[in-house]
């Protein structure tokens, strides 16, 4: 929960992200090369974290800025873009580990691990076009404020925010360590607004990886986009010439849900109700009626509620969701569990929000699960290598 208020914390401010990313003696020479075994580039054309193989592990964080000097801000992408590429190659956060009079500048519980296919992927919120930073003029209209769906039950405290942090690793403690660090180095010039850990990945991303199972022990992922289809990937998830501000070309747009899924509910349906509810069988994944996962799905011998049905459409997302548990709800004494949908898409207002409406009006599964957290973000492009930052096309 959030009860600094952001006009308390710009009174706070101090430190600027700059002024901690200064120089010094680095640790032991195997620490600071890192190792490329299980290393995603952090530099490239698009930022990695969407095409990317779908890692095991989530830590999603959503910040707010505190200041309302741009150059600050400009600062702390630059920061955070160096010691992102750094802990990608599995190196420290920043070089200034080994002098005794100074806080260390990696705080050390991934030291020793691989950089376990780290990636850290950046997306602006709405709330940074505001008149904070001057660039209202600059906000794309694809990055809407998402409009209200049907029963959905948003926690103003698990939505939103200015700047979002996706880290995905297949080893939590490498996720958890860089959103930690980043977190560390924007201290006093951003707050934490809410963060989210995934347990487990629900999508698949490539066709290189088996389909994993969500919690309602569904395989989830069959008829996504994959990193191998380049035509899907140009037509539904990366920014073109002429969809918007020249600064989001080959960027992308990021759609978050909390999803809550009432698990002891759905423990007490039947397989029968349950396979009727997604539209596919539970243990084969194939669509009902057909033997195989990746049999094609024929809509209209699907009820005409089933998840499924609804979701299929010629205008596609490419989905990199996680499983979630949050401990337990007090109130009903119930797992608060599910699924924290993550989605990429080149324009929500043509995608996601047609999709969800239809969903939240007639998806079947809409007994079984409560959206509790929403947020967009203007995911731009990559950072084209050492001396550019992730958002220098748009600050
Ligand atoms: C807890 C919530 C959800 C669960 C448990 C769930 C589960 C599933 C499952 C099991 C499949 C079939 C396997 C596959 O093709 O991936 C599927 C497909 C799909 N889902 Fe969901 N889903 C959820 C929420 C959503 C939401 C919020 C959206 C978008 C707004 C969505 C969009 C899709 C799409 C586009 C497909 C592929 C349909 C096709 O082309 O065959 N899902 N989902």
């Amino acid at each position: 929960m959030n009860r600094i208020t952001r006009r308390r914390l710009i009174g706070l401010a101090g430190v600027s992200a700059a002024g901690l990313a200064a120089g010094g003696v680095g640790l032991g020479k195997a620490v600071e090369d890192g190792g490329a075994e299980d290393t995603v580039p952090f530099y490239g054309p698009v930022q990695s974290g969407i095409t990317t193989p779908a890692q095991d592990r989530l830590h999603f964080a959503s910040f707010d800025v505190a200041t309302t000097s741009e150059r600050e801000l400009r600062d702390l992408m630059r920061a955070w873009t160096e010691a992102s590429a750094r802990m990608c190659a599995g190196r420290t956060a920043g070089p200034t580990n080994a002098t005794g009079v100074l806080p260390p500048d990696d705080t050390g519980e991934a030291l020793g691990l691989t950089p376990a296919r780290l990636t850290v992927t950046f997306g602006f919120g709405p709330t940074l076009f505001d008149d904070r930073f001057g660039l209202a003029s600059k906000r794309p209209a694809a990055l809407i404020d998402l409009p209200p769906f049907a029963d959905e039950s948003l926690q103003p405290e698990r939505s939103g925010g200015d700047i979002a942090v996706q880290a995905c690793a297949d080893d939590p403690q490498v996720a958890f360590h860089a959103v930690r660090n980043l977190a560390r180095i924007g201290r006093g010039v951003v707050y934490m607004r809410w963060s989210q850990l995934g347990f487990g990945r629900t999508s698949s991303t490539s066709r290189a990886q088996d389909t994993p199972r969500n919690l309602m022990g569904f395989k989830d992922g069959t008829n996504n986009i994959k990193l191998e289809d380049e035509d899907a990937l140009r037509r539904f998830v990366w920014v073109d010439d002429g969809d918007g501000p020249a600064w989001m070309r080959n960027g992308t747009y990021l759609v978050s849900r909390r999803i809550r899924m009432l698990i002891e509910v759905w423990d007490r349906a039947t397989l029968d109700d349950q396979e009727q509810t997604i539209g596919r069988h539970k243990t084969s994944g194939a669509p009902l009626g057909a033997d195989r996962e990746f049999d094609p799905v024929h809509v209209d011998s699907l009820p005409v509620d089933a998840h499924v049905r609804l979701a299929k459409s010629d205008v596609r997302i490419l989905r990199r969701g996680y499983s979630f548990t949050d401990g337990v709800d007090d109130r009903l004494g119930q797992l608060d569990a599910g699924l924290f949908f993550l989605a990429f898409q080149r324009d929500p207002r043509t995608q996601f929000v047609p999709l969800q409406r239809r969903l939240a009006q007639n998806d079947a599964l809409n007994e079984y699960v409560s959206h509790t957290g929403s947020a967009i973000f203007a995911v731009p492009p990559g950072a084209a290598g050492p001396g550019r930052f992730v958002g220098d096309g748009l600050l």
